[in-house]
């Protein structure tokens, strides 16, 4: 039997932690429900400290969890573990994640000498150890770290009682040999590290890291910690789907197995896509729209006369189908919530009725609705409808060559309804300042995208708009095959969120207080 690598999947730490990709409760749920069908083996849920809501979805997941252990992350302080083991001592497999900074850079932020550090190290990795059996520890910034003192904090680490080490390229800086190279020294230099897991955490700045997980997997890494569509701060993490499908095809010189199931990554891309509202980009590899696309005559030709051609995995592999002419104006509730399974939206009763009627419109102005257009539908939900404030009742826009561009709207706020017209730079612009008109407000329009999602005229146009106002990101989307429409109900789905974040950050309700890089 072949070796096994461990995944372990950090798409609701590290990546909702990057700006801008914030989930809802629900929508954590339903990704860690999704990570543990497809044989995710630990899944990090959160980092429970930061906020309530955190510590709430940690908590959920952990009791919801089946297969998956489930993990925390926490700073290297009591208070920290403490707050992350109430969180996931639900789960059945329940797991402490702890980490500091070792590297010289890193240490200088609590300020604490090497002495200090290392003395902190064991006394929180035993704290730990004292509340649960399944103790990560991870020295943040060890590809940066000193190998002697490296060395050092990872024995104490073991010592303490750690099972699994990770060491993380925080800043995306090592390169594949180096990261194979570390991992052998520190397997032949500690003590103790035969009878411990050792994980590879890569970050993507210099486009390496799944490229360096691979090479310290080869070197004897156990665990990968990766993300769906690399999702992450700045260039993100090593991306889940592309260390699966390289085991998977490339296991003649890597002949090492995982537990997932590959044919489950296109649908939770998509997923970790329209929640989180970060895109994947067309060329991405495995799960991008046009990674198994043929265009050129002498690669078509080729794929017809035989798939491997052009080919090194088929899509079904990766559970791509085939884009179907799946639906029309007769399809009914229960083909509707079979289709949207096979897209990877599990759905209740009452959104199923929501999303029915938004179909039913759909089909009677787009007479064929294919898998992107109900994806765009799916992504089209802003919160739940009894939670927004905010509802467009009516939209009319004047524009052309000439004259000023208009926009009449209706908006229903709290209930009651309000008209407003306003001129603008465009009709976009006109319509987002009459929203501004019945509510203003000082955030900042930090992202406006529009993405045409299916071919033709009558395609629809997706629409992200992002907000941001005191530190707090909003992101709403929606679809329409009129881009003004949609533009003006993404913006307004992305303002529901921040009044629902304002709510929840108002005094006396929680606040996000920390974040993971404020170690000490
Ligand atoms: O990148 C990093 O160093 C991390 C740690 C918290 C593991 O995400
Ligand atoms: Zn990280």
């Amino acid at each position: 039997m072949q070796d096994k690598v461990f995944i372990f999947d950090t798409t609701l730490r590290d990546g909702e932690q990057s700006p801008g990709a914030t989930m809802t409760h629900a929508e954590k749920l339903d990704i860690a429900q999704m990570l543990d069908e497809m044989g995710v083996d630990i899944i990090e849920a959160g980092f429970p400290i930061a906020s309530e809501g955190d510590f709430e979805a940690v908590s959920a997941i952990a009791k919801n969890s089946r297969n998956s252990v489930i993990c925390g992350l926490s700073r290297a302080n009591f208070k920290d573990i403490d707050r992350c083991w109430d969180a996931v001592k639900h789960a059945a497999q329940p797991r402490i994640h702890t980490f500091i900074g070792t590297s010289p850079l890193h240490r200088a932020i609590p300020n604490l000498d090497k002495d200090q550090m290392a003395q902190r190290i064991h006394d929180t990795v035993t704290h730990a150890r004292n509340l649960c059996d399944n103790i990560q520890w991870s020295p943040m910034d060890a590809t940066r770290t000193e190998h002697d003192y490296l060395c050092r904090v990872v024995e104490i680490a073991i010592k303490a009682g750690a099972t699994t080490i990770n060491i993380p390229d925080t800043v995306g800086y090592t390169a594949p040999r180096e990261s194979a190279e570390l991992i052998r020294m520190l397997l032949e230099r500690v003590p103790g590290a035969d009878d411990i897991i050792f994980a590879t955490h890569c970050h993507n700045d210099l486009g390496m890291a799944t490229a360096n997980s691979l090479a310290a997997v080869e070197a004897g890494a156990r665990q990968v910690e990766c993300t769906i569509n690399g999702l992450g701060e700045r260039a993100g993490n090593t991306a889940l789907e592309e260390v699966v499908m390289a085991l998977k095809v490339r296991n003649d010189i890597m002949p090492f197995r995982t537990g997932v199931d590959s044919t489950k990554l296109t649908a939770i891309s998509r997923k970790v896509a329209t929640v989180s509202g970060f895109p994947v980009q067309f060329n991405k590899a495995i799960v991008g729209k046009n990674a198994f696309a043929h265009e050129s005559g002498i690669h078509q030709d080729g794929m017809l006369k035989n798939a491997e051609t052009f080919e090194i995995m088929r899509p079904a592999d990766v559970g791509l189908t085939e884009t179907s002419l799946v639906m029309g104006k007769h399809s009914g509730r229960a083909a509707l919530r079979s289709k949207l399974k096979d897209l990877g939206f599990e759905v209740a009763d009452n959104q199923l009725a929501d999303i029915f009627v938004r179909f039913k419109a759909l089909a009677d102005s787009k007479k064929e609705i294919y898998d992107e257009d109900l994806l765009a539908l799916m992504q089209d939900t802003g919160t739940t409808s009894d939670q927004d404030a905010l509802h467009i009742k009516r939209l009319r826009v004047i524009c052309g060559t000439d004259g000023p561009k208009e926009a009449e709207l209706t908006l229903t706020v709290n209930g009651e309804d309000k008209t407003a017209d306003a001129t603008g730079d465009g009709p976009v612009d006109a319509a987002f300042n009459a929203v501004n008109m019945l509510v203003p407000h000082s955030a900042r329009l930090a992202l406006y995208q529009v993405q045409a999602i299916t071919e033709g005229t009558d395609a629809q146009a997706t629409v992200t708009v992002r907000l941001e106002e005191d530190g707090k990101i909003a992101t709403g989307h929606a679809a329409d095959m009129d881009t003004v429409v949609a533009s003006a109900r993404a913006y307004v789905n992305a303002l529901n969120r921040l009044i629902l974040r304002r709510q929840k950050t108002a005094p006396g309700h929680d606040t996000k207080a920390v974040s993971y890089r404020d170690a000490g």
